[in-house]
């Protein structure tokens, strides 16, 4: 046993606050023992090793996501005891209604995940897609706008905040009269719930409402443009059909585009602070991505395998079964940590070194893997390639903030108390701006 093992152990990972700064020394501690193993204090079983971790994403008829971004912690009305060696799945579905977040796709299982699902991906489309990129490099431009002549940024509020909102907004369709109305309803709900996001819920109650303002308001759009449908996005979604040719309810398409937003938004403004930390950092590899623009696309993913802005999140096992050897009881939890299986030497060799030009930097599972597998993917890594270059076109250096900061010997960062999410609360940079046109 290392020095550290008591004092990992002493710890419940998922309500004390010793893992929060360094998440990564416990997972490797646990990954040491075994790359599946089960946590003392909640009875959790903590998957650390990336070919576990494929495993259970790839085996839905084996692990439900019915609570996959709060696990058992904001309450399980499934009545679990004593079924250890039982089939649960008809349990599971008499009691879906009563968990919580389950009118939202990632706690939806097969067969009614496949629909909802499919009518996802008629929203994101690859032309969508692309004329939502023209739109981040202008959107990103006015957004720097507003601080660049000060010289210095709180990055999440001055920029990736609004940033993100501004982008799924466009994705969706939201007429561009509506947008500042969006801005500031998700910004400030943001704000609100201490900036932990829908996902973050820990051990409080589930807080439903910052969803219901969307679902209204997509609701009220989709039923506005069955009636009068006109060459909009929004006219689109409102056609969209199930892959049956079925119409959906306006509410069934209005949680599908409200779920885009709720899952979507912190997790994207962490990946863009840790990127902008990193390039603060480390003044050697932003030289590196300033004078080649090409590496950046390889930095992002490299930041996601490094430091996901999804620590884990969690299955419950339908029937005993096996991951990586080990026996896992019916009706368990298992916590799927991203975090970790991104870091498991067997994958990713010297996995606690941050490398530019990782050549398998791209497997990382920090969108997951499956049928849940991140479909804001590429939406976010868009985010991120247009923010750096923009950045870098506006700025001949960028800094972290010594004020707010400390010096580089000393740093002080302070990080999301959460076990869903991992990020900066806030990211102080400073940079000296470039003249209109003085840089690349
Ligand atoms: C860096 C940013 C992001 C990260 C790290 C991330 C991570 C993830 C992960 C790990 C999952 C799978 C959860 C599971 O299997 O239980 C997921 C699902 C999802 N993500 Fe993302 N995400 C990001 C950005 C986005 C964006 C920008 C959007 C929307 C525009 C989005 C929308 C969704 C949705 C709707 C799901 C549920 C999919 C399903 O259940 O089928 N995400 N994301």
């Amino acid at each position: 046993m290392s020095e550290n093992s008591h004092e990992f152990e002493a710890h419940d990972f998922f309500r004390s606050d010793r893992f929060v700064d360094d998440p990564y020394a416990y997972f490797d501690y646990l990954r040491e023992q075994s790359p599946v193993v089960r946590e003392p204090h909640q009875g959790i079983f903590m998957v650390t090793g990336y070919d576990e971790a494929l495993d259970i994403y790839n085996s839905p008829d084996r692990f439900s996501s019915c609570m996959s971004t709060t696990g058992p912690f904001a309450g399980c009305p499934i009545p679990l005891e004593g079924r250890e060696n039982d089939d649960i799945s008809e349990l599971i579905e008499q009691y879906r209604d009563q968990t919580p977040f389950s009118d939202q796709l990632p706690t939806l299982d097969p067969p009614v995940h496949t629909d909802h699902r499919a009518l996802l991906m008629r929203l994101i489309t690859p032309v969508r897609l692309k004329q939502n990129e023209e739109y981040m490099w202008s959107q990103a431009d006015q957004q720097i706008d507003t601080f660049i002549a000060n010289g210095e940024c709180e990055l999440m509020g001055d920029f990736a905040q609004p940033f993100a909102v501004l982008a799924v907004s466009d994705l969706l369709g939201v007429p561009p009269d509506d947008r500042i109305k969006f801005r500031k309803k998700l910004i400030r709900q943001e704000q609100e719930r201490g900036g932990a996001g829908v996902g973050g819920v820990e051990n409080k109650e589930v807080e439903h409402s910052p969803l219901e303002w969307l679902y209204e308001t997509f609701s009220a759009y989709i039923a506005d443009r069955r009636n009068n449908p006109t060459e909009d996005v929004l006219s689109g979604l409102a056609a969209a059909t199930f892959p049956d040719g079925s119409v959906p309810d306006p509410l069934d398409v209005a949680r599908i585009a409200s779920n885009l937003f709720a899952a979507g938004q912190e997790t994207t403004v962490r990946l863009l602070s840790y990127a902008f930390q990193m390039v603060g950092e480390r003044q050697d590899i932003q030289q590196r991505l300033r004078e080649d623009r090409s590496l950046i696309p390889n930095f992002v993913e490299e930041c996601l395998r490094f430091e996901g802005p999804v620590k884990g999140d969690f299955r419950l096992a339908k029937m005993p079964t096996q991951v990586g050897g080990v026996d896992i009881p019916a009706g368990s939890f298992l916590y799927i940590a991203n975090s970790a299986a991104n870091r498991d030497s067997r994958q990713f060799d010297n996995p606690g070194e941050f490398q530019v030009d990782r050549e398998n930097a791209r497997l990382h599972v920090a969108f997951g893997r499956g049928r849940h597998a991140c479909p804001g993917a590429p939406l976010a890594r868009a985010e991120a390639v247009i923010s750096l270059n923009r950045m870098f076109d506006r700025t001949s250096d960028i800094r972290i903030s010594e004020k707010v900061h400390g010096p580089p010997d000393a740093r002080r960062y302070s990080y999301l108390p959460t076990f869903i999410l991992r990020g900066l609360t806030h990211l102080n940079l400073e940079f000296n701006p470039v003249a209109a046109g003085g840089a690349q």
